[in-house]
């Protein structure tokens, strides 16, 4: 394990995320012995923008039954299940956290999704995937964590077949001055926080072999999410499942310095749609 992967497996491994989201499941009134996909979408996300984010990436790649898929950095599984349940992909998650990787497995368990989902412990700069297997790879609020986005753009390039699309929603580097205040959803400490400006991965993609097809910054629409969710938490206090979960205790000063750091332009919710040439 590299010193980034360590203090990465620290920042986001809690000990107690299996219990606190099997609470959440059951102060939803839902029962997690009897566990339908509905019961758990979209507080199974863990980005900006929860389910509506991955809908509108998911909204500008070619979409069809049977496809082959990496998330990578998959978290709890929520984007996978997203894509077996609705879309009728064979999804193989990738994350190097293992409390995120067990519970990814159990919930698709417990929803019926297992047969369409695999989720395993690994890193998106070495895929345990063959060349050339993949009609499409996810990235969502990952390349935070990734200082050799070089590597990471060639193993998604390795893996996705000709033709195949590679959808980014990450946190990157905005125009303004200054750096953001730690900790973060991301990061506890800037040594593991590598965020990068839209021109940076554009290059590191071009360089990879990708074509650009789309890119569009979403700082509006993530600022626009946050007071909605701000409003629903004084109204209603937190929701059952969600990012504030899988965060734990410190959750809510993460969420106010990454906020704080959206509006400040040094944090940019950015798509980013790449296309490997057929
Ligand atoms: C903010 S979470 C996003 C999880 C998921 N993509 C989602 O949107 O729900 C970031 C995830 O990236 C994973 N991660 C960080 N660096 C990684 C790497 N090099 N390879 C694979 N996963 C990584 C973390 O373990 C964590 O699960």
């Amino acid at each position: 394990m590299t010193d980034i992967h360590s203090a990465l497996h620290h920042h986001y491994t809690t000990g107690t995320l299996r219990d606190a989201f099997m609470a959440g499941i059951r102060k939803k009134g839902a029962d997690p012995d009897n566990l339908h996909f509905a019961d758990i979408e979209n507080g199974d996300e863990f980005h900006t923008g929860g389910g509506v984010a991955t809908d509108d990436l998911l909204a500008q790649v070619p979409l069809t039954r049977g496809m082959q898929v990496v998330d990578i950095g998959c978290g709890v599984g929520g984007p996978a299940r997203k894509l077996a349940h609705h879309h009728g992909a064979h999804v193989t998650g990738v994350d190097l956290t293992p409390e995120f990787v067990e519970l990814a497995e159990e919930l698709s368990e417990r929803c019926g999704l297992s047969k369409l989902t695999d989720f395993r412990i690994g890193s998106g700069t070495d895929l345990p995937l063959d060349d050339a297997s993949q009609d499409l790879a996810t990235l969502l609020h990952v390349g935070m964590n990734i200082a050799d986005k070089a590597t990471l753009m060639t193993e998604a390039f390795r893996v996705l077949k000709p033709g195949g699309h590679f959808a980014i929603f990450d946190v990157m580097r905005g125009a303004g001055d200054g750096q953001p205040s730690y900790p973060l959803p991301w990061s506890s400490l800037p040594e593991t926080s590598f965020l990068e400006p839209l021109e940076a991965y554009q290059n590191l993609g071009a360089k990879a072999g990708f074509t650009t097809v789309a890119a569009r910054d979403r700082s509006q629409f993530a600022q626009d999410f946050t007071a909605k969710m701000k409003a629903q938490l004084a109204e209603n206090g937190p929701p059952p499942l969600g990012p504030h979960v899988m965060m734990g205790p410190s959750a809510p000063e993460r969420m106010g310095n990454f906020n704080a750091a959206i509006a400040a332009g040094q944090a940019a919710p950015t798509e980013l749609i790449l296309r490997k040439p057929d």
